[in-house]
């Protein structure tokens, strides 16, 4: 028994962001963040926009994609931390504006890899039999997080969802091949975004001094990063018993293109088999692995039967890697 990914879809915004439009708002320029970053623009939720209306229409579409009719699904899985409201969950919300009446909903608070986790976490109930069709979706609106004063991390994120459908298929070689997630709580303080949960409630207003907007110690998490990266990849591949040569694609979450050329360097792929598109939507946290699994699709770098190996990190830490026939 294996889960097999039978569709995929996007929601993104319509708001464009720019480089440009940022010089007008801090002190930074285009060619500073192209050249730290790679990121030349983002898309940006409007104020009535939330993660659930781009986790919805990127659910929709996977639907129409794999021909499923909601009402067949056994679960939804929404990888967030930036739910529409701290309770009731994004999946939940989704569930009904997809008419998903027989599915169970929950979300998974992984960050930058909530897509990583949830996929992981929907395989291992399809394979130990308790579902045969869920929902998987990476979504996040970070930009309702972000200080717009700060010129270190206003400049890194965008908003958006991805989903895939993963159905049980038996007597097959396609599906997932090896998982690795990892964590490490130490180093909660590197990134993080306090205010609005049970330690500094909005109800007690500002005088805790918690800041409501994301903060991250920038050069640790970069570190961070591209050594996450790099040794989920290295573990996955070696559950796998798979070298990196037999990787067809990699595609890494799209935080900064220096991590994402560090970290392959590192694992040894080479650089035409790494999908990158961060110039285009920046850091989109746990929709930034679908959406770009949705293009290599769409461009014919991913297609029936490939190798491909995904890799995420972020705020918890946690970090976690999986390697998918797809
Ligand atoms: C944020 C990040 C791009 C900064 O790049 P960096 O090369 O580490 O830059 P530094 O922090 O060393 O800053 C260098 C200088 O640029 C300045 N700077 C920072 N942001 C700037 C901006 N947007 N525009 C212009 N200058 C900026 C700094 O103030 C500093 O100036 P100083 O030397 O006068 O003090 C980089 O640390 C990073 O990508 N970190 C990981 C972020 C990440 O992936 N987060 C999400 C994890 S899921």
């Amino acid at each position: 028994m294996n889960s097999v990914v039978q569709g995929i879809g996007i929601g993104l915004p319509e708001g464009r962001l720019t480089n440009s439009d940022l010089e007008r708002m801090v002190e930074t320029s285009d060619e500073w963040i192209v050249q730290r970053t790679g990121i030349k623009e983002r898309r940006i939720a409007a104020d009535h926009e939330t993660t659930s209306h781009f986790a919805t229409i990127a659910l929709n579409n996977a639907l129409e994609d794999a021909g499923v009719d909601p009402k067949d699904l056994d679960l939804i899985i929404v990888g967030t931390v930036t739910g529409d409201m701290p309770f009731p969950s994004v999946s939940c919300l989704v569930q009904e504006a997809v008419g998903a009446t027989n599915a169970g909903a929950m979300d998974v608070g992984a960050a930058c890899a909530g897509f990583i986790y949830s996929l992981a976490t929907a395989h291992g109930m399809i394979v130990s039999g308790h579902a045969k069709l869920v929902a998987v979706v990476g979504a996040d609106a970070l930009t309702k997080f972000v200080d717009f004063t700060d010129r270190q991390t206003c400049v890194l994120f965008g908003d958006g969802a991805g989903a895939v459908i993963l159905r049980a298929e038996e007597n097959t070689d396609r599906g997932l091949i090896a998982t690795s997630l990892r964590s490490d709580g130490s180093g909660a303080k590197f990134i993080h975004n306090q205010y609005g949960g049970s330690r500094f409630p909005m109800s007690r207003g500002f005088e805790d001094g918690a800041s409501p907007y994301i903060y991250m110690a920038g050069k640790e998490t970069y570190r961070f990063a591209v050594k996450a990266m790099g040794d989920a990849c290295c573990e996955v591949l070696k559950k796998a018993g798979l070298s990196s040569d037999q990787v067809d694609l990699f595609v890494p979450h799209q935080a900064n293109e220096r991590i994402i050329d560090s970290a392959t360097e590192r694992i040894g792929l080479r650089p035409e088999r790494v999908y990158k598109n961060v110039d285009r939507f920046g850091n989109m946290s746990g929709a930034s692995i679908p959406v770009a699994l949705y293009e290599a699709v769409q461009d014919g770098r991913l297609q029936e039967g490939m190798v491909v190996m995904t890799v995420g990190f972020g705020a918890g830490l946690v970090w976690g890697a999986n390697l998918i026939r797809w």
